[in-house]
């Protein structure tokens, strides 16, 4: 994150507080002095703060996204540091946490070491790298773990791949123990995947592309489920896209596997019917599932089987988005339209919004050890407000990231952020957009 000097007093007035770690909901006002929140509480007043209006707005700590692509090194046509964590703060996300598969990949210390002090120089939102587990992401080789922990490494993960090899997986696993790490899984078996581009089924037959198989998911969750019971690590299941995944991560939950999970807007959001116009944009892994599937992701995260929403943004520049549906790269963009798709299921009933927050702020900073995700005074002044009812129209082209890769493009939404403060300074508003 850039260090900006915060002002000297801010009072958020007049919104509906959410803070889930404390379990407040309720109409308050939230102080904020330096970088830290200095009080909470009813009818807040000060000489000389600057007054922020939240009426009719909640305000909520900053987001936390435990899966994000800054494509910093080596890409940087796609993203880089500084625009990623620009659209993450438009996106109400003041923590976000980056995974190996840049290039090179971030698989030694000074790949992690470089990664952070690009994030000092441009991001505006803190960065957390994780780093890869296997060097070159080859599923062969682990990394050295404690060596990119010291240099600031949160968790690990070969996400875009698979560790295939199980022996390989748990080597990991108990490493990770040692570190006390999270190790994030991928769970897709490329054998079963076999070249799929769809999820299998009805509409990969009607489109005639090849299917990646929901069984390519359930398997590796299972068997990454039963390595994690058998070495005691903590193992967390990055994107979850299908029912079985999401009931057998339940059942291990249930008899004490150290287990957390996310699961991103688009696989609450949208089913595989969504390619039916072979739209690039949507192309994504795991694919967009069946609508049983999506339900069942819901379910997940209302009871808490699924800990936390993770947007896996993904960007991909437009020349290659715009090739042949088996050639586009998956992946889509994902910090600014998060809230509004989530907040749908607000709307819908199926969640409170005091349990939504909790999955988009303390629950995933928990899994990643983060100090974030908070507002009880004395923590650390990311801070969101949100209008959940404000209607506007998305166009990526008017967003920060260097790439619009989203399903989203060209949709009106509900549900938006109006101001965005990391360490106590306000680095977005929704009239003037990215401060810093
Ligand atoms: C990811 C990317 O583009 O880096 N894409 C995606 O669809 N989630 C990598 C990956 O998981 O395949």
């Amino acid at each position: 994150m850039m260090s900006a000097d915060p002002e000297n007093e801010i009072l958020l007035r007049g919104g509906r507080v959410l803070d889930p770690a404390s379990g407040l909901d309720a109409p308050a006002d939230v102080s904020i002095e330096g970088a830290r929140i200095s009080r909470v509480g009813p009818n807040l007043t000060s000489a000389d703060a600057r007054i922020i209006d939240a009426s009719g707005c909640w305000v909520a700590p900053g987001f936390v996204d435990l899966h994000t692509h800054l494509r910093e090194p080596g890409q940087e046509y796609k993203e880089d540091i500084r625009t990623g964590g620009r659209s993450a703060v438009a996106g109400g996300f003041t923590s976000i946490a980056c995974m190996a598969n840049t290039q090179p990949v971030n698989d030694d210390p000074a790949t992690t070491d470089f990664i952070l002090d690009r994030a000092r120089q441009g991001s505006p939102a803190r960065v957390y790298p994780v780093a890869a587990a296997t060097r070159g992401l080859e599923g062969k080789v682990m990394t050295e773990m404690s060596a990119l922990m010291a240099a600031g490494a949160v968790a690990f993960s070969d996400d875009g791949r698979t560790i295939m090899d199980s022996g390989v997986m748990r080597l990991v696993l108990e490493y990770s123990r040692l570190v006390e790490a999270p190790v994030m899984t991928h769970a897709e078996d490329r054998r079963l995947v076999a070249g799929g581009v769809v999820n299998e089924g009805e509409v990969s037959t009607r489109l005639g592309l090849p299917g990646n198989p929901a069984i390519a998911e359930v398997t590796l969750v299972e068997r990454d489920l039963m390595l994690a019971e058998f070495t005691g690590a903590h193992l967390h299941v990055a994107h979850v896209s299908t029912r079985g995944a999401v009931e057998r991560i339940r059942a291990a939950r249930d008899r004490g596997v150290h287990v957390t999970a996310e699961v991103a807007p688009h696989h609450l959001a949208l089913t595989d019917e969504r390619l039916l116009d072979y739209d690039t944009n949507a192309k994504v892994a795991p694919p967009l599932r069946s609508e049983d599937d999506r339900i069942a992701c819901r379910a997940g995260l209302a009871d808490g089987t699924l800990d936390a929403i993770a947007t896996d943004h993904a960007p991909h520049a437009q020349h290659e988005k715009e090739l042949d549906f088996v050639e586009a790269p998956p992946g889509m963009i994902g910090f600014e339209t998060a809230l509004a798709v989530v907040l749908d299921m607000v709307r819908e009933g199926e969640i409170s919004p005091l349990e939504l927050i909790r999955r988009l702020t303390i629950n995933p900073a928990r899994i990643l050890r983060l100090e974030a995700g908070c507002l009880a005074e004395g923590s650390l002044a990311d801070v969101v407000v949100i209008d959940p009812s404000r209607k506007w129209h998305y166009d990526p082209a008017k967003g920060y990231s260097k790439s619009q890769n989203s399903p989203w493009a060209g949709s009106d939404l509900e549900g938006r952020v109006l101001h965005t403060l990391v360490g106590g300074v306000p680095v977005f508003d929704a009239e003037r957009g990215v401060l810093i």
